[in-house]
């Protein structure tokens, strides 16, 4: 009786010490799977290319007080300046760009966001 109450404590423990690596293993995978982590060069670039360029060019034109073109600016104006509040006010609200609309969609927002929360990655 004694030698199988020991028997059974001692398979739970390795149930239970099986189980943990089975979790560090799975989250290894989950990161290795994530074949598309959001970078500057692959994301970030073409949508500011695409919707802030034509006056934040380098130099900036119609008034634009600073350049968005190389990952160095655009990060400084997401890490230490007003771009990523500026991209999620709505049309019409104070300093809201790109200026005179239309809003970037909800999709590129988010894409800019999880940029930040990412810690600004290059490509
Ligand atoms: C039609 C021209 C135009 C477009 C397009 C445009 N901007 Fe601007 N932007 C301006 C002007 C003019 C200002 C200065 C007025 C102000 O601060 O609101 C400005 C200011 C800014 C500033 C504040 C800069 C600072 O440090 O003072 C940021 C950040 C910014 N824009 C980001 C963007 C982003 C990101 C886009 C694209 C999603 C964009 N802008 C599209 C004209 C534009």
């Amino acid at each position: 009786m004694k030698n199988n109450a020991i028997y059974v404590m001692a398979s739970l423990l390795l149930l239970v010490v099986s189980a943990c690596s089975n979790d560090s293993e799975d989250d290894l995978i989950d990161q290795m799977q994530d074949p598309d982590p959001i970078t500057y060069i692959d994301d970030v670039k073409a949508i500011i290319d695409n919707n802030c360029n034509n006056c934040h060019s380098d130099p900036p034109t119609n008034g634009a007080p600073i350049a968005l073109v190389t990952y160095a600016q655009v990060k400084n104006s997401a890490e230490n300046g007003s771009l990523i509040s500026r991209i999620q006010r709505q049309v019409g609200e104070s300093g809201a760009m790109p200026l005179g609309g239309p809003r970037l969609p909800q999709s590129l927002i988010d894409v800019v966001v999880q940029w930040q929360t990412n810690g600004f990655v290059e490509n």
